[in-house]
């Protein structure tokens, strides 16, 4: 990891704006997912536009120019359009030379997909410097009259810069091990009612959002425990649990399910709601930001998301 960046759009859309829209309110909100507020792309403002202002504050902070790049992930639900990639787009919006770029589909959980898959391509010794990004405008495929759903979701952009190393030795900075699943029998909990072969639109979200919440705790733990495991490290070593945004009580149930201690997570859903594959890279980078997380420090990020799927990585940062 040699640098990370963030961008949230400047709309917020606070529950009560929302309890104007459909049939909720801030109390049941944040009751229920610990949402208070999230952030909405303007009008024009793509996801690429979102992508490029977090991939420059990680090129900034890793002390880079887009000219050292030579991979770009762009882990997205979202993409500006059906082709090309929404990682083309990000390629000569930032102005990176002819590098190897493309998308990544796995919904929430797309971050950590990207990550374990940028790892393979710097491992391999093909590529020497990445940006991994998580960039979503989720707000435009949000049935706005589906109160089970509108509530939950936002916009955000979230970047990693990586760069090969020549060997990883025990203790030394770089990503550990990572476990990736999905499970497509289980499309109908969590899926898009369109797309381009089916019904030639984007079509909208739609959740059976009790049945995802039951299955999330078991699954995400089991994702951390295996990353862990193969890194014969406790998972209660950790210095901070990054985890996808998705629900407050969530979050609080892999803690206690894996006794982990509040203060070692970092949470934004409060501010952000869930920006799907961009939730990650946003968690992370606000505890950067706030001092929280230093050089160095071991860090366990998870996800779960339409699929179903579900992972987790483990890397010192
Ligand atoms: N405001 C008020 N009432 C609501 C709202 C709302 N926004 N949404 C639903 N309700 C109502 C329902 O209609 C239902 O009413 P009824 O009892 O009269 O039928 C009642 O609240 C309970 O509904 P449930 O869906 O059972 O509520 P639950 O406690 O499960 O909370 C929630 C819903 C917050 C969506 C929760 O299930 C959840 O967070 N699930 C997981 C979501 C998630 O993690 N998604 C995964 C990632 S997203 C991705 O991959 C793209």
């Amino acid at each position: 990891m040699r640098g990370s960046g963030a961008y949230l759009p400047e709309k917020i859309l606070s529950n009560d704006d929302l309890s104007k829209r459909v049939d909720t309110s801030d109390e049941w909100i944040r009751e229920r997912t610990g949402i208070r507020q999230r952030h909405i792309a303007g009008e024009g403002e793509l996801t690429s536009d979102l992508g490029v202002e977090a991939a420059k504050k990680a090129l900034d902070a890793a002390g880079m120019i887009p000219a050292d790049i030579d991979l770009i992930v762009v882990a997205t639900t979202t993409p500006d359009l059906t082709f090309p990639s929404t990682a083309a787009i990000i390629q000569a919006k930032l102005g990176v030379g002819p590098c190897t770029a493309f998308d990544i589909q796995a919904v929430c959980t797309g971050f950590v997909y990207a990550l374990s898959t940028v790892e393979k391509f710097l491992v391999s010794g093909q590529h020497k410097r990445a940006l991994v990004i998580g960039a979503e405008t989720f707000s435009r495929i949000l049935d706005w009259e589906d109160r089970a759903t509108c509530v939950l979701f936002g916009d955000g952009a979230g970047a990693f810069v990586l760069e090969a190393q020549e060997a990883q030795e025990a203790g030394e900075r770089g990503m550990i091990s990572s476990f990736l699943r999905c499970d497509g029998n289980m499309v109908d909990l969590l899926y898009v009612d369109g797309g381009v072969s089916s019904t030639g639109s984007s079509g909208h979200v739609r959740m059976q959002g009790n049945k995802v919440f039951r299955e999330a705790v078991t699954r995400i733990s089991q994702a951390m425990v295996a990353v862990c495991e193969e890194a014969k490290i406790p998972v209660t070593d950790i210095d901070w649990f990054v985890p996808h945004q998705a629900n407050e009580r969530i979050i609080q149930g892999v803690v206690k399910k894996l006794d982990l201690r509040p203060d070692q997570v970092i949470s934004t859903i409060a501010g952000q709601g869930n920006t799907s594959a961009a939730s990650i890279p946003l968690a992370f980078q606000a505890g950067v930001e706030d001092g929280r997380v230093k050089q160095g420090d071991l860090v366990l990020f998870e996800a779960m998301g339409g699929g179903l799927t579900w992972g987790a990585a483990l890397m010192r940062v």
